[in-house]
């Protein structure tokens, strides 16, 4: 069970108090998720503080608000559709990165990045980032104790549940997609970008990353718009030739696993083309799933979508 402590305002803007109140409940009538507030007893003026407790996952109803019937007579649940939920695969340098900021711009999902979250880790100089960064110079994957549970907390966050969510690079294994599935947690469209190997390692070393703003470009298919930039660029530790072979094999050897579980939602794109098509394929689909999601009902969705 995560849990997650937030200020009353920020949890009144997310969400409406009247759809938290109304206590969700699943099928086997237990709740979901419960909300305490909190004031500390020393001082009045501490801020209040709301705890959301997340049991497994939020459903579906948790975004159900009652209805103008439902306030005057008959419970009828109006539910608003879901927001989308996609994961995003590929190898070393395929572009994930790269379309997330697209798709984030575009369709406003809030953008989970594995590798982004472990570097973040490695940065604050936590034990945990040490341990991270052993594995990810040698190209290999992270353990799961270290992975799982950071994804599993970001993804369960109000935002992302809010918005909708992109997960960038996770799960990589067949333990991370079961550890998701027994979550209950699965994405609309499982996106697979597919690029040819001597692409992938151009792409690899000439990739430069802009401190300043986070964009991603590439020294000669996206170079940097002035001079200015260009000077702070700067490399990762793991974007060698060298590494990125590594890494490569690290994706093959575990791809397969992932990609059986999601077998039913996957939507290959081709990677080596323009970043600008290769966006509007993944614009395509996600366009189509939103508006089958507005038209349809949970039934019809869990028939599985692909391209
Ligand atoms: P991570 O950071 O996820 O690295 P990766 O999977 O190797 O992918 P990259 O970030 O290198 O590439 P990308 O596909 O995002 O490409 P980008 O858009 O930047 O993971 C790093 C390490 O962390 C792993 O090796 C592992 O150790 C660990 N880790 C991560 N997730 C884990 C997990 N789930 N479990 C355990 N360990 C985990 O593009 C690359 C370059 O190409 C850029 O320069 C870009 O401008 C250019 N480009 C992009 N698209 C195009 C295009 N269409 N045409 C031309 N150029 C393009």
């Amino acid at each position: 069970m995560a849990s997650v402590g937030m200020s009353f305002s920020s949890v009144a803007a997310a969400r409406p108090t009247p759809s938290l109140a109304s206590s969700p409940s699943c099928s086997n009538n237990k709740p979901f998720a419960s909300l305490h507030a909190t004031r500390s007893l020393e001082t009045s003026r501490a801020p209040l503080r709301l705890e959301i407790s997340y049991d497994r996952w939020f459903s579906a109803e948790l975004r159900q608000k009652p209805s103008a019937a439902s306030r005057s007579g008959p419970v009828v649940a109006a539910t608003e559709p879901e927001p989308l939920k996609i994961m995003i695969s590929g190898a070393p340098a395929s572009g994930k990165g790269t379309q997330c900021e697209l798709i984030k711009k575009k369709y406003g999902l809030v953008h989970i990045a594995a590798g982004d979250l472990l570097r973040a880790e490695i940065g604050s100089g936590t034990e945990n980032g040490k341990r991270a960064k052993e594995y990810m110079e040698k190209g290999m994957l992270v353990p799961s104790e270290i992975v799982v549970m950071m994804v599993k907390e970001r993804l369960l966050q109000p935002d992302a549940q809010e918005k909708g969510w992109l997960l960038d690079g996770y799960p990589r294994s067949l333990s991370q997609a079961t550890a998701l599935e027994d979550l209950r947690i699965r994405p609309d469209l499982f996106i697979l970008l597919d690029v040819s190997e001597a692409i992938l390692i151009e792409r690899v070393v000439g990739r430069r990353l802009d401190p300043v703003t986070g964009k991603i470009y590439h020294l000669k298919y996206f170079p940097p718009e002035n001079e200015e930039i260009a000077a702070r660029l700067t490399q990762r530790f793991d974007d060698t030739e060298e590494k990125v072979k590594l890494r490569l094999e690290t994706h093959h050897q575990n791809v397969e696993d992932v990609l059986s579980t999601y077998k039913d939602v996957i939507c290959k794109v081709n990677g080596d083309a323009p970043i600008e098509d290769v966006f509007a394929e993944i614009d395509k689909a996600l366009s189509s799933i939103l508006e089958k999601k507005s038209r349809t009902d949970s039934a019809s969705m869990a028939a599985g979508m692909s391209c």
